[in-house]
């Protein structure tokens, strides 16, 4: 993996995820060592973030490393008209690995195209946020002890929500089993589900997020993506469409835990925060030991 782009899930294969997850339950133990001090991360994000940028800089932080980048592109260049080339490769001459989030499907792809350091994606538009799967793995394999043979549910915004679409990818070197709950103008898009059917894997398909419930190890619920819409109407039809609660969870299995990327808006309801189901915030802390191991071995020191 060193020096490697990470820009969609695809780039790593299912062995490299499983590296990645070992050296994470390394860090988790011991997050605190000294082994980026010589390095630079820059982490550039043109939309709104609190976990993925953070959890990257607590990450580099507590490894030794040293941070630079903006949160909000209006004080950078960008604001003169700069170009996404032209920011890239300027960064690149101040930072050994760029993480970047942008609006647009396919800039990070663009950006590891014309950087000379390697570029993480932190998530692009509606498309992949491949560093949320990697995490996501990381929980579901801590709490399930596995990641084959599980029957997931996916509950949302399917259309839109980059944490689906890079997860469903990944899941499917695993056997998994897929349940898609969302309205139906918010379906889980073709493309996505190619995979699926490459693997001869099974998917169902509901509306009504019940049905899920008796059958699942894990139920993935996700916010509606409202900065995606291009009609706020069509946003208003579905905004409320899934709204998880503790009574709902009453029949669930043993094992079952709810994982959503947060943020969430109404999708779960607070009474189910204190339930021995709720993993939400593990997950984002899970997230620093992950971007930690992921940093790691695209630089080289593990
Ligand atoms: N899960 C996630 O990407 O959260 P942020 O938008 O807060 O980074």
């Amino acid at each position: 993996m060193k020096n490697r782009s990470l820009v969609s899930i695809n780039d790593f294969s299912k062995e490299e995820y499983i590296k990645i997850l070992d050296i994470a339950e390394e860090f988790e133990k011991q997050p605190k060592q000294k082994i980026l001090d010589s390095y630079v991360v820059a982490t550039l994000f043109f939309e709104p973030s609190t976990r993925t940028r953070l959890s990257f800089e607590s990450a580099v932080n507590q490894l030794g490393g040293s941070v630079i980048g903006f949160s909000d592109a209006s004080s950078s260049s960008v604001k003169k008209g700069e170009s996404l080339k032209d920011t890239i490769k300027t960064v690149a001459n101040y930072s050994d690995l760029i993480v970047m989030r942008h609006p647009l499907e396919g800039s990070a792809r663009f950006a590891s195209e014309v950087s000379n350091v390697p570029i993480i994606n932190a998530g692009d538009g509606a498309n992949q946020h491949p560093t949320q799967c990697l995490l996501d793995l990381y929980s579901i394999r801590k709490t399930q002890g596995k990641l084959d043979d599980l029957h997931i549910a996916f509950v949302g915004d399917l259309k839109y929500g980059r944490t689906v679409h890079s997860n469903v990818i990944a899941l499917t070197n695993f056997n998994c089993t897929f349940h898609f709950v969302s309205p139906t103008e918010l379906k889980l898009p073709s493309a996505v589900k190619r995979h699926i059917k490459d693997k001869n894997l099974k998917y169902y398909q509901y509306t009504d997020l019940s049905e899920v419930i008796p059958t699942v190890d894990i139920l993935y619920m996700t916010r509606i993506q409202r900065e995606r819409f291009s009609d706020p109407m069509d946003y208003e039809k579905v905004k409320n469409s899934y709204i998880l609660n503790k009574e709902m969870l009453n029949g669930c299995k043993d094992n079952l835990k709810v994982l959503h990327p947060l943020p969430r808006v109404n999708e779960i309801n607070e009474d189910v925060d204190d339930m021995k189901e709720a993993y939400y915030f593990q997950q984002a802390l899970n997230g620093v030991y992950v971007r930690q191991a992921l940093m790691a071995a695209i630089l080289g020191v593990k």
